[in-house]
């Protein structure tokens, strides 16, 4: 079913919650495809009802071509929804929804997380993405919310945000999904040709060779060679490379036993900007 007005939406959650039904959230901005229903697919393992918000949130576009650019197909993404789960509520929240008359995104101490790779790159980018998610947990009040790792500044973000908002919801990753080539399931995937779409799987390329070499090469060496990698491929830009420990995401230079490390990437095939990161240890 399709909800747009928060009236409706609460009515229908408390009346799901009072016959103890576990109510999950996964936020979207639309343009939905196999990763989007694979984490739908995922949530319905934790929850008996799964509300999928689709709302392209203006506040955490750093550049304003990227909102005019950003895909939009309510009608398709409702029908992959529906006949992937007809149980779904898909709300559809317009901008007074969300902000009221006050678009603009909070200030939030995220702390180390957000310093650095997309904080760094994306300015106040995270900001809006604090935002927009405080005000859909406060409207849906769902029980769980779920995120995929392909954004994994975003999720571990999220993890924070509800720590600091007191929100009393539980955050859940799931596993990003890949297409066969490896490239990581995206919205922005639509936009490459099917000769790009092959050229950009060096990014996951990249990911599994810094994993191949983390045991046995320093975080440099590896970076190095990732440069030389990326260097040889003329349509893929890198942007950066990083290695750092999921505790901080502060981009590390030497190695530690006891952290769990990940490799994280952005790269511009022209002027579409691709991120993926991968477990190292
Ligand atoms: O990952 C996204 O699509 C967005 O950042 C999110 C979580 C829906 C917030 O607008």
């Amino acid at each position: 079913m399709n909800i747009s007005t928060n009236t409706a939406l609460q009515e229908q959650i408390q009346d799901l919650k009072a016959h103890e039904k576990i109510i999950g959230l996964v936020p979207t901005m639309g343009a939905l495809h196999e990763g989007h229903l694979s984490l739908v697919n995922f949530a319905y393992q934790y929850c008996d009802v799964v509300v999928v918000s689709i709302f392209v949130n203006p506040t955490q576009f750093n550049n304003s071509g990227d909102l005019e650019k950003y895909p939009r197909n309510f009608e398709k993404d409702y029908q992959l929804l529906i006949s992937n789960n007809p149980k779904t509520i898909v709300y559809t929240p317009s901008i007074n929804h969300v902000y009221g008359e006050d678009v603009k995104a909070e200030e939030f101490d995220f702390g180390s997380i957000v310093s650095y790779m997309e904080g760094q790159y994306r300015q106040g980018h995270f900001n809006g993405v604090g935002t927009v998610l405080k005000r859909l947990f406060a409207i849906v009040k769902p029980h769980k919310a779920f995120f995929g790792e392909k954004d994994f500044q975003q999720l571990q973000l999220v993890k924070k945000l509800v720590e600091i908002t007191q929100q009393p919801v539980e955050v859940i990753g799931s596993p990003t999904l890949r297409m066969p080539n490896g490239l990581a399931e995206s919205s922005r995937n639509y936009r490459l040709t099917p000769a790009e779409v092959e050229e950009a799987s060096l990014i996951y390329k990249a990911l599994s060779q810094a994993k191949t070499m983390f045991n046995d090469f320093s975080i440099n060496e590896i970076k190095s060679s990732i440069q030389d990698l990326f260097e040889d491929h003329q349509l893929l830009e890198l942007e950066y490379f990083e290695v750092a420990p999921t505790s901080t995401l502060i981009p590390a230079q030497t190695k530690k036993t006891h952290l769990n490390y990940r490799a994280f990437i952005a790269a511009y095939i022209r002027d579409v900007r691709l991120i993926d990161n991968l477990a190292l240890n």
